[in-house]
């Protein structure tokens, strides 16, 4: 080899592979920075809709319920758009001739639906479901963030694996009453503001949960009044426990609502199907 080339070129070689080798590394991050980039993500991105909806007007402000508008939240995978009808129940009375609602009159009036762009799309490879989710605890917040507070509708979270399996590793840090699902102001319980839950009985229509009643004021107080009494028929009434972090109501609604182990929560199969 010496004989051919000489030492100059050999450092240039040397030089040269070792700014191969950086280059292929700083790719590499970059590529990986840009897959959880909110450019690749859609993350925080407001997107233009045919219409200017404003969750903030219809939630915060005139106090609609997210049910009515996503009526299958609850009882299917999808939480759903809302049709035409439901924008019409008002606004065949309300801001009739607002320019703002031309699209929606004209969507009523020639029965083609609005034709919103999706701010949340997981790729079809992945199974989701929001009945699950809702059903045992976990709260539109955790993975949409403040709607109530939104002009635009935007995504709060990246929707990527990681963020999902982050979740399934260890759901207690997130899982709340059920009746606080739609709660946008849930913070979890405290040592100044305790909450009280009981497990009242098995769960209709989710056979392996159990329904759990809390209250953010201490329930036994009546409780111990007529219990003697009850417990003279047989009947038992639930036994309120106090929690005062979100690390022991979460473990305790773990129990309860029966979650798989994380093992099995983060066992491909369950999201890919
Ligand atoms: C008056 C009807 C109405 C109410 C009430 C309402 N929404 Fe919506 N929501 C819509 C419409 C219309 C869209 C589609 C346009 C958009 O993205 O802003 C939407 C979009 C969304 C999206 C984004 C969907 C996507 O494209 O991925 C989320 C998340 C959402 N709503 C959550 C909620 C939550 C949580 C509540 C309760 C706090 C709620 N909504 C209450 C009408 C409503
Ligand atoms: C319960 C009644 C009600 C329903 C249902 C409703 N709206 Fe409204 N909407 C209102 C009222 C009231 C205002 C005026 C709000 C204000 O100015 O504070 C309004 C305002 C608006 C505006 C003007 C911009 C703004 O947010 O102030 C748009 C656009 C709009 N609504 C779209 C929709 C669409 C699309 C739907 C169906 C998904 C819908 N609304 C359903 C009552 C309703
Ligand atoms: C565990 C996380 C999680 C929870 C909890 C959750 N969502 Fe979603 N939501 C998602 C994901 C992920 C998508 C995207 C689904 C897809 O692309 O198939 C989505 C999509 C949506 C959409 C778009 C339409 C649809 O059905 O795909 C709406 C509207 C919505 N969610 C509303 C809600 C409301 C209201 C609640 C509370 C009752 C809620 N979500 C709770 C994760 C969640
Ligand atoms: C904040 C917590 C949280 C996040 C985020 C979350 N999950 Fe879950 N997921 C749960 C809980 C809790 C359950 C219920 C587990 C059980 O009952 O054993 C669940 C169950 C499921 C199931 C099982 C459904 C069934 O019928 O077997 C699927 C599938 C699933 N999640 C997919 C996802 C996907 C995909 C994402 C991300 C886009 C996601 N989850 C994000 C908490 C979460
Ligand atoms: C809790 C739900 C969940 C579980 C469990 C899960 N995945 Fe995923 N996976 C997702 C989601 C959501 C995406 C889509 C991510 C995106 O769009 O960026 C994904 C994407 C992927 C991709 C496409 C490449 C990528 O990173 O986007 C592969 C490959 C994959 N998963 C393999 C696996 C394997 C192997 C396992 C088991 C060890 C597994 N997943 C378990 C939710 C899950």
């Amino acid at each position: 080899m010496a004989q051919i080339f000489d030492r100059k070129f050999n450092t240039w070689a040397r030089v040269s592979m070792a700014l191969a080798v950086l280059f292929a590394v700083l790719l590499g991050v970059a590529l990986d920075r840009s897959q959880r980039s909110p450019w690749v993500t859609r993350q925080q991105l407001r997107v233009a809709q045919p219409v200017a909806f404003s969750h903030q007007h219809h939630v915060e402000n005139l106090g609609l319920q997210c049910l009515y508008c996503h009526t299958t939240a609850e009882s299917s995978s999808y939480a759903g758009i809302p049709p035409t009808r439901t924008c019409m129940n008002c606004h065949t009375q309300i801001w009739t001739n607002a320019q703002v609602l031309e699209p929606v009159r004209q969507s009523w009036a020639t029965g083609e639906s609005i034709p919103w762009v999706k701010v949340h799309d997981l790729p079809d490879f992945v199974y989701f479901s929001h009945e699950i989710h809702v059903n045992k605890g976990v709260g539109c917040t955790s993975c949409h963030g403040r709607v109530d507070q939104m002009q635009q509708s935007y995504a709060q979270q990246t929707l990527q694996m990681e963020w999902c399996l982050d979740c399934h590793r260890n759901p207690a840090k997130y899982l709340r009453p059920t009746d606080e699902i739609y709660n946008m102001n849930w913070n979890g319980p405290s040592a100044g503001r305790p909450v009280w839950c009981a497990a009242t009985g098995d769960k209709a229509g989710q056979p392996t949960a159990e329904t759990v009643d809390c209250a953010a004021t201490e329930p036994s107080k009546n409780e111990n009044e007529i219990s003697p009494l009850f417990g003279q028929i047989g009947i038992t009434l639930p036994k309120y426990q106090k929690f005062v972090s979100q690390q022991e109501l979460g473990r305790f609604l773990v129990e309860r609502y029966k979650i798989r182990s994380p093992q099995d929560l983060t066992s491909c199969e369950v999201c890919h199907r």
